[in-house]
């Protein structure tokens, strides 16, 4: 119980909110745009809608499992919390995924989408597919 207390306020800690742009860069930074063929605006979309670019986003799903980070990663299959059972594609601790710096989270978004595609996220088949995303990278000198 004390080490989950540390570990959720170290998540609350050292957690953000990106600005647009400031993410739409760390990103480009992290190797995302044009990764596997999917823009910078995608990814940026797809932030948005998952986490509203809060590197601390914390969400439980009605099956048990967590997601995590500003792409809200889930705990079943690609990262690991130490109790639920998870296959950890990602190899990967989830409260890594909780930082400001979204390396880890974009190393493991790679690895959702060379397995399984982009539409392996919801909110970007709801709110990214098929639409015009050019507003979530104008201005930012991307
Ligand atoms: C973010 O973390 C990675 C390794 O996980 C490191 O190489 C990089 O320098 C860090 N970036 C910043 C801005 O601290």
């Amino acid at each position: 119980m004390k080490a989950l207390v540390f570990l959720l306020l170290l998540a609350v800690v050292t957690a953000k909110r990106y600005e647009r742009c400031e993410l739409a860069r760390a990103m480009k930074a992290n190797g995302m745009d044009g990764y596997q063929g999917i823009s910078l605006a995608n990814w940026v979309c797809l932030a948005k809608h998952e986490s509203d670019y809060n590197t601390g986003a914390i969400n439980h799903n009605s099956d048990g499992s967590t997601d995590y980070g500003i792409f809200q990663i889930n705990n079943r299959w690609w990262c690991s919390n130490g109790k639920f059972p998870s296959s950890n594609g990602c190899k990967i601790s989830c409260s890594q995924l909780l930082t400001d710096n979204i390396s880890q989270a974009a190393q493991c978004a790679k690895t959702i989408v060379r397995q399984q595609g982009i539409t392996a996220w919801v909110a970007w088949r709801t709110y990214c597919k098929d639409r015009d995303l050019s507003s979530y990278t104008a201005g930012c000198g991307v």
